[in-house]
């Protein structure tokens, strides 16, 4: 199966459902909050500055700008809809947010509009991400900001032993739900092949022992992509699931996944 996200507009609305609760429970991470407010953080937003979004979700990402010092307007786009209802429905209402549906290879917005552009956790999930960048590029002003941060997900982890079922789990998860897992480690000489100059790379980690809420959907859901394509019982997947959960009862569990910001700037 490939990347659900790289197909948005074609999953069926129960797995959109799975997904838009996914984005929201990384986003209350402590950790992420803190991964996020650091590497915006290192963007000097001009006053009232313009800024966009590409491939929002249900808009965590938004909501953070649009609360930050000098940020004046914040506009997130995504193909789906169903993601673009939830973040609406999530944001408070003010004329300083908008969502729009679209596609980040080919925006509607005039060149040189924005002060900044955020890709997170947007190119792991696109083939072709050059085409998102050279967009990104487009839209910014000159000496406009990129801000750009996503999971290297070579080192997304369940195992506690080797071997480990819940490992399989979590490389079926990566199999089903990204389009490249290297991406992060390509992503400075991607952004500045893309005409940026790029600041360098920063590292974080997320880990989840204790109520593990992210790292137990990569067991839901690459359990639930073996069984749907077969290559395991409804019932073993059912156990897999069940063995997550047991896990996490006896305060055995480790989740882990390091990820990676980047902050560049459109000469
Ligand atoms: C992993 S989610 C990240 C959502 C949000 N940025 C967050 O961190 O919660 C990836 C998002 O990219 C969107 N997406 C996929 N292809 C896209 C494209 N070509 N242009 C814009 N967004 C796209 C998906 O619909 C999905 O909402």
């Amino acid at each position: 199966m490939p990347d659900v996200f790289a197909n948005i507009t074609n999953v069926p609305p129960a797995m959109l459902d799975v997904v838009a609760n996914v984005l929201e429970t990384r986003a209350a991470i402590p950790s992420q909050q803190q991964m996020i407010a650091s590497y915006l953080g290192e963007i000097e937003f001009p006053k009232n500055a313009r800024v966009l979004e590409v491939g929002c979700g249900t808009g965590p990402i938004c909501r953070t700008l649009a609360s930050m010092p000098n940020v004046g307007e914040v506009i997130g786009v995504d193909p789906s809809e169903h993601f673009l209802a939830k973040a609406r429905e999530l944001s408070p209402k003010s004329a300083r947010i908008m969502y729009q549906q679209g596609d980040g290879k080919a925006l509607t917005f005039e060149s040189a509009s924005f002060d900044a552009v955020i890709l997170h956790t947007l190119l792991t999930h696109v083939p072709g991400p050059e085409a998102i960048l050279a967009e990104a590029r487009r839209v910014l002003k000159a000496g406009g900001w990129l801000g750009v941060c996503d999971g290297d997900f070579d080192t997304a982890t369940l195992r506690i032993a080797n071997p480990d079922p819940l490992q399989a789990c979590c490389d079926a998860f990566v199999d089903n739900f990204v389009t490249d897992r290297y991406m992060v480690r390509k992503m400075s000489a991607l952004v500045h092949a893309s005409g940026f100059e790029v600041q360098p790379l920063r590292s974080y980690g997320l880990v989840e022992t204790l109520s593990p809420g992210l790292t137990m959907s990569w067991i839901d859901r690459g359990a639930d992509a073996m069984a749907q394509c077969g290559t395991i019982s409804a019932t073993l997947a059912a156990a897999l699931k069940a063995e997550g959960r047991a896990r996490a009862e006896r305060g055995g569990f480790f989740g882990y996944m390091a990820y990676a910001s980047l902050i560049a700037r459109k000469p």
